[in-house]
């Protein structure tokens, strides 16, 4: 195991933060599976968590999210009405008041339901909001007809954006892997989320669909100007993509910067190649580790 070292909690690039999190602790009995960890995700930056497979980067997200409560630790979204203190709010407030969507390792969508009708679900917060919570918006009320064609309006905007307009009332179950993908992401669009938190997206996409997810993370990130937590295990995405990068290690920061420092940092390349500390690195793996080559594997299994 690498020995943690003081790692500073800023954004690289200068960008304002968005998420500020503080001593971030996680114990599940006596396994301690996120280790004080602090780190700050940028505005309109994509943040990217890695690190080996149990490094505890889906564990960040169920305590972002309201899954967990964390054992020790402060988790700050900051809004322009001031923070939001995730670590106080149940998950369905996260989602709804600090408007963080995110996505599962594991696909979850309601595999019955039309591929609109999932879009359409994501913004049930709304619809209901706009019926007044009563039945009133069943017997079609202006305001429920105006927040009913939006709904329709932004499911259609964001099928668009992921291809699968042509799909729409087919089953989201009947769906290739990589469009279930697509959809799972466009669904959590649905919500407005000021942060986007993605769980392994690129896992069992074929390099095509890899190549086309950058694209469109990058579009969302240019276009509508909000955070992306990335964890991701395939390189080629996260060397491409992200603008900042947090590694972990059995449950420690123990690497945060730029691409470029990620991966040229010796504690990174310890950790992803089990590397002896005084052994210099053959080439060809130097070589891998800058290509994206990382040993850890998309995980499967049914995770949070
Ligand atoms: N609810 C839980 N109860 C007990 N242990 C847990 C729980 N959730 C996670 N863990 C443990 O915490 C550690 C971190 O798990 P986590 O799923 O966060 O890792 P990960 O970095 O996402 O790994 P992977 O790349 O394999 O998805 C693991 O040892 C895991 O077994
Ligand atoms: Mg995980």
């Amino acid at each position: 195991m690498i020995d943690p070292v003081p790692l500073p909690a800023t954004v690289p690039s200068g960008a304002t933060p968005l998420l500020t999190v503080d001593h971030l602790t996680m114990q599940f009995g006596g396994l301690l599976a996120i280790d004080d960890l602090s780190m700050v995700a940028g505005h309109s930056e994509i943040t990217a968590i890695i690190g080996p497979n149990g490094a505890g980067k889906t564990t960040v997200f169920n305590c972002l999210t309201g899954f967990y409560k964390p054992t020790i630790g402060r988790l700050a979204l900051h809004q322009p009405e001031g923070d939001k203190l995730l670590e106080r709010m149940e998950g369905f407030r996260i989602a709804q008041d600090a408007r963080i969507a995110r996505t599962f390792q594991n696909i979850r969508l309601f595999p019955a339901m039309s591929v609109l009708e999932n879009l359409i679900v994501a913004q049930h917060n709304k619809l209901m909001r706009a019926s007044g919570y009563t039945v009133l918006g069943l017997f079609g009320l202006p305001g429920y007809r105006r927040a009913e064609a939006d709904a329709l309006e932004l499911a259609r905007y964001w099928l668009d954006r992921v291809g699968l307009t042509d799909r729409a009332d087919d089953n989201a179950g009947a769906l290739p892997y990589g469009a279930q993908r697509r959809l799972e992401i466009a669904r959590a669009m649905c919500t407005e989320p000021v942060l986007l938190c993605l769980d392994e997206p690129a896992a069992g996409l074929n390099p095509r669909e890899s190549h086309d997810l950058n694209e469109f993370l990058r579009f969302i990130r240019d276009e509508h100007k909000i955070g992306i937590l990335l964890i991701e295990h395939d390189m080629s995405v996260v060397m491409k993509i992200s603008d900042h990068i947090v590694v972990l290690d059995y449950g420690r920061k123990i690497s945060d910067g730029t691409p470029e420092a990620v991966r040229n940092d010796p504690n990174v390349i310890r950790a992803y190649l089990g590397e002896d500390e005084d052994e210099e690195l053959p080439p060809e793996v130097a070589a891998d580790l800058a290509k994206g080559a990382g040993p850890s594997a998309p995980t499967e299994g049914p995770k949070t």
